[in-house]
């Protein structure tokens, strides 16, 4: 049987923008005081990989049904979004996935992108989240594209849990050539995430340190987390950031690090002999909600105001409707301006949505 688990209740709801428009100021904020910086645009739905907590293979198998090209968002289509969201105050832009680089001719949309201009005038902080299985091949044409850095998921170091976790039969040492490539072409600071499930690959961590420390890549600790409603989440598989710290600290001294910014989702440490950093994201034990910035762009081109929102507001319903770029505007600036969400922060109170009551769109769809 084929099937999808995105929910669709919502495919027809074409955001309004009837009444007085909203000119962009680049000022947008939330309910919660919260400011409109980030935009993560899922340019594909498909992957390569099956990783056990994002596209467990039972679920995403040949009877999965994937987008059919013509539901996806075009690159015109997403610069034209784009260029909305960055006039309402957006700064950086992820390109995520599933995995980015398995949509064609990805530079072309890179190249559009990268000649967008923040409201001052300044270029955008525009990166990619990728499996790196694509990245010896495509670093120097992502870079000449005008892409500023990238961030590569890698799990493990030991190749045979590596390939059981991406359970795709991929070797460590493509991500690691891959890896080595994007940091001759200049595609830095690379970022190194990590997602750790304990009593799956916790034993990595200190071998993930150890080997990433003084290479100038930022290794990221993930805490796993209840995305999605197909990975069969359970508490007891989290290891909390602090014990990630503890450990690497008994082999490796570190020192906390200020914030870059208030919206960073990891939290710095530093290695005491100068060898670089660490980042610990705990958005199970620690949520980082109250700055959270970030808009998610779904392949189809619908607008998520969280990682694990039930539905999104179909932004291409809307352009395909006709609408000029101003009720673009104006109905991105309703939709940040009635958001609420903060999943993290509310999970496991009572005001919590339960995973089993709303089927929670999947991180492959939105992106991570
Ligand atoms: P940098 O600008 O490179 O620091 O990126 P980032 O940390 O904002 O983005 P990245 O995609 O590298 O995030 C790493 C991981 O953090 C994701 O894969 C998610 O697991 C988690 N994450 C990112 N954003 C959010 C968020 O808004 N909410 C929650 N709960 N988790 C998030
Ligand atoms: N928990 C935490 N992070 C996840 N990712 C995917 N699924 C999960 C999960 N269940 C993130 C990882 C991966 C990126 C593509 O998505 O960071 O590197
Ligand atoms: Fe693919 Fe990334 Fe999901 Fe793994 S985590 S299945 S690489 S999208
Ligand atoms: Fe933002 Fe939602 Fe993540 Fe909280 S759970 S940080 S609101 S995306």
């Amino acid at each position: 049987m084929s099937r999808r688990i995105i929910p669709l209740a919502d495919v027809s709801s074409i955001p309004d923008f009837a009444g007085t428009a909203t000119s962009p100021s680049g000022l947008l904020t939330d309910t919660l005081a919260r400011p409109l910086r980030d935009l993560r645009i899922s340019v594909t739905d498909r992957c390569n990989f099956r990783c056990v907590y994002c596209m467990p293979r039972e679920v995403f198998d040949k009877d999965y049904q994937f987008l059919p090209h013509a539901a996806l968002l075009s690159f015109e289509e997403i610069e034209r979004l784009a260029r909305v969201f960055v006039a309402h105050g957006v700064e950086k832009i992820r390109l995520t996935g599933g995995e980015p680089l398995l949509r064609k001719n990805i530079e072309f949309l890179i190249e559009r992108l990268a000649l967008l201009r923040t409201p001052e005038g300044r270029p955008l902080d525009l990166t990619l989240t990728t499996n790196g299985s694509l990245l010896a091949r495509k670093a120097r044409s992502l870079r000449d594209a005008g892409l500023s850095r990238v961030t590569v998921s890698l799990d493990a170091l030991d190749d045979a849990l590596f390939r059981r976790m991406n359970d795709a039969d991929f070797a460590v040492a493509d991500v690691l050539d891959g890896i080595e490539t994007a940091q001759a072409a200049g595609l830095d600071p690379i970022k190194i995430n990590m997602v750790v499930k304990r009593g799956t690959n916790d034993q990595e961590i200190v071998p993930m340190a150890r080997h990433f420390k003084g290479s100038g890549a930022v290794l990221r600790f993930i805490e796993y987390m209840d995305v999605g409603a197909s990975n069969g989440w359970n508490m007891s598989e989290v290891l909390p950031s602090a014990q990630v710290v503890e450990r690497i600290g008994a082999h490796f001294p570190l020192d906390p690090l200020e914030a870059h910014t208030a919206a960073e989702t990891a939290q710095r440490w530093g290695y005491r002999d100068g060898s670089g950093e660490i980042g610990v994201i705990s958005s199970v034990t620690r949520a980082f909600c109250g700055d959270c910035t970030r808009a998610r762009l779904s392949t189809e081109g619908k607008l998520y105001l969280c990682l694990f929102a039930v539905s999104g507001h179909d932004l291409r319903g809307l352009i395909r409707s006709g609408a000029s770029d101003d009720e673009v505007a104006t109905a991105i600036a309703r939709i940040w301006q009635a958001r609420g969400d903060r999943y993290s922060q509310l999970r496991g109170s009572a005001s919590a949505p339960s995973r089993e009551d709303s089927p929670r769109v999947e991180m492959s769809y939105i992106g991570g």
